[in-house]
């Protein structure tokens, strides 16, 4: 049985104290979490706190960042600021809030690749495009920012519809199944048999304890991107505790 990542992408909702007290409670319980595969995504200014205050090891991701690597660039955070495992690229919320388009994207994606950190590149289609029979269409257009090469890098595609984002509205088994497949189809048409080993499949988008167990019969999911029930530790128990290895 393959090993499942949870990625936590606390997004804005946990500061310095809340993300603090997630992880006194988490080291409080060592037994469940330390032999997972969890990443955790604390904002920006909380990574030193979270990784000063874990007593086991669990790997830390940056949310985002920067498309340059350093200079005069005011209030923005380099992929090489600090320390960490990953990066997300591309999350819907800065695609649409924050307006960056492929070609940021594409930037944050080369910046990522060049450090030490491996990218999770975020794809999904809004309801209209899924509506209107756009969602391969609009995911060959966020995969065309990959790289021809991985030169034995990470990389990790999240599928997130962004319809299902927050809105409690999970995608059938078989909804998802069909779009990792098509996924999967374009990654195998970009990269030889040796990168595809490097390459992982995540699912996200309103993922909690009282779905994750069916989620997890779709056999192309590696792993899950989760925003909202990743950050209440409560929660965030209740669904690494449905995760066998
Ligand atoms: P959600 O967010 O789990 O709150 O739906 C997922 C994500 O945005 O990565």
């Amino acid at each position: 049985m393959k090993k499942i990542t949870i990625a936590a992408n606390w997004k804005m909702y946990l500061d310095e104290s809340g993300s603090i007290e997630f992880i006194d409670k988490l080291n409080s319980e060592s037994d469940l979490f330390s032999n997972k595969d969890i990443i955790l995504f604390p904002s920006h200014a909380c990574i030193r706190s979270v990784k000063n205050h874990l007593k086991f090891d669990i790997k830390i991701g940056m949310q985002d960042c920067d498309i340059h690597e350093n200079g005069a660039y005011t209030g923005s955070t380099s992929i090489n600021a600090i320390d960490v495992a990953s990066c997300i690229v591309g999350h819907s919320e800065r695609r649409s809030i924050y307006k960056e388009n492929n070609d940021v994207i594409s930037e944050k994606l080369e910046r990522t690749l060049s450090s030490d950190a491996d990218p999770i590149l975020c794809v999904g289609e809004t309801l209209d495009e899924k509506n209107s029979q756009l969602t391969e269409s609009i995911l060959d257009s966020q995969l065309s920012v990959l790289p021809n090469e991985l030169n034995g890098k990470k990389l990790t595609i999240a599928y997130e519809p962004v319809w299902a984002i927050g809105s409690g509205d999970v995608p059938s088994n078989e909804y998802i199944n069909e779009m990792l497949s098509y996924i999967k189809s374009r990654l195998k048409s970009l990269y030889s048999g040796a990168d595809l080993d490097n390459i992982k499949l995540f699912y996200g988008g309103s993922v909690d304890a009282s779905n994750i167990n069916e989620l997890l019969d779709v056999e192309l999911i590696d792993g899950f991107l989760i925003g909202s029930a990743s950050a209440n530790f409560e929660k965030f128990r209740d669904i690494v505790k449905q995760i066998k290895l």
